[in-house]
């Protein structure tokens, strides 16, 4: 029956486990025990509607770490660690790190407490998903600064290191999203414009920051190339299905 409702029936013994404070393997070893189904069945019809398992848990994994989530943020994807492993591995030593698009804070915050070394900014447009980011950073106690600001529009000077997971989505495409993701996730965390590379053109901006390292999606490879007047492409990291998903820019003329 949850199955022909479109349900991972995986969904129900992690939202079991959840209300129980049991493991789903213990409560697979315990199928004697008897439980007071009302808590569940409040979640599972959250679920069946079509409401995302990580909102409705109040979390997710993000780089080995558990995040605070809810509808005022993206939901971290897996394909976004291989941006946090590209920055690790690149950012020179106590470098200046601006985070572009802070969402839950997964990003700045994975990035600054593997590398403690550095200075990490992390600014959104969206004052709501600060609230949520800091709430996270409290939680990892991390040092991350966060900021309003709509792109660099309220932030000066220059940075060693721009990373970002902007909005990436061309507004078509958008209203194509399966429901999970268009009716939960807030859309200026999806879709920045027509063109898709709206928010990107902005974060191209060559006197900010020599190296800028960014997620894209599927097939934009060329738009960006397109945009990206004062960078050349210096990596393309593909995610696990094969697509090109993290670019790595370096401003022209860089040794
Ligand atoms: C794709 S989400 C990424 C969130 C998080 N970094 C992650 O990877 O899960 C994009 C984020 O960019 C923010 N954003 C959208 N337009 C922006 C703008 N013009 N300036 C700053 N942030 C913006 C959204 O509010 C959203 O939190």
């Amino acid at each position: 029956m949850v199955r022909a409702a479109g349900v991972n029936p995986r969904d129900v013994d992690v939202l079991l486990a959840d209300v129980t404070g049991r493991s789903p393997a213990w409560l697979f070893a315990h199928g004697e025990e008897r439980i007071d189904p009302s808590a569940l069945e409040s979640l599972m019809s959250r679920r069946l509607r079509g409401e995302p398992l990580q909102y409705i848990r109040g979390k997710t994994e993000f780089f080995g770490r558990e995040f605070f989530v809810d509808e005022r943020v993206l939901i971290p994807r897996p394909e976004t660690e291989l941006l946090v492993e590209a920055a690790i591995a690149r950012a020179p030593r106590a470098a200046r790190v601006l985070d572009i698009g802070s969402g839950s804070g997964c990003i700045a915050i994975s990035l600054e407490r593997e590398r403690q070394d550095l200075d990490v900014t992390s600014i959104d447009i969206s004052v709501a998903a600060l609230a949520v980011a800091s709430h996270n950073a409290r939680t990892h106690q991390s040092r991350v600064r966060f900021a309003a600001s709509d792109v660099f529009d309220a932030i000066r000077g220059q940075f060693d290191l721009v990373v970002s997971n902007p909005p990436y989505i061309p507004a078509a495409d958008y209203e194509q999203l399966e429901p999970e993701v268009h009716d939960h996730e807030p859309p200026g965390a999806l879709t920045p414009g027509p063109r898709g590379t709206e928010v990107i053109e902005r974060i191209l901006d060559a006197r900010r920051s020599p190296v800028v390292i960014l997620e894209i999606g599927f097939g934009q490879l060329a738009d960006l190339r397109q945009v990206a007047a004062g960078y050349e492409v210096a990596e393309v990291i593909n995610d696990l299905a094969g697509i090109e998903r993290v670019v790595v820019l370096s401003r022209h003329g860089r040794k």
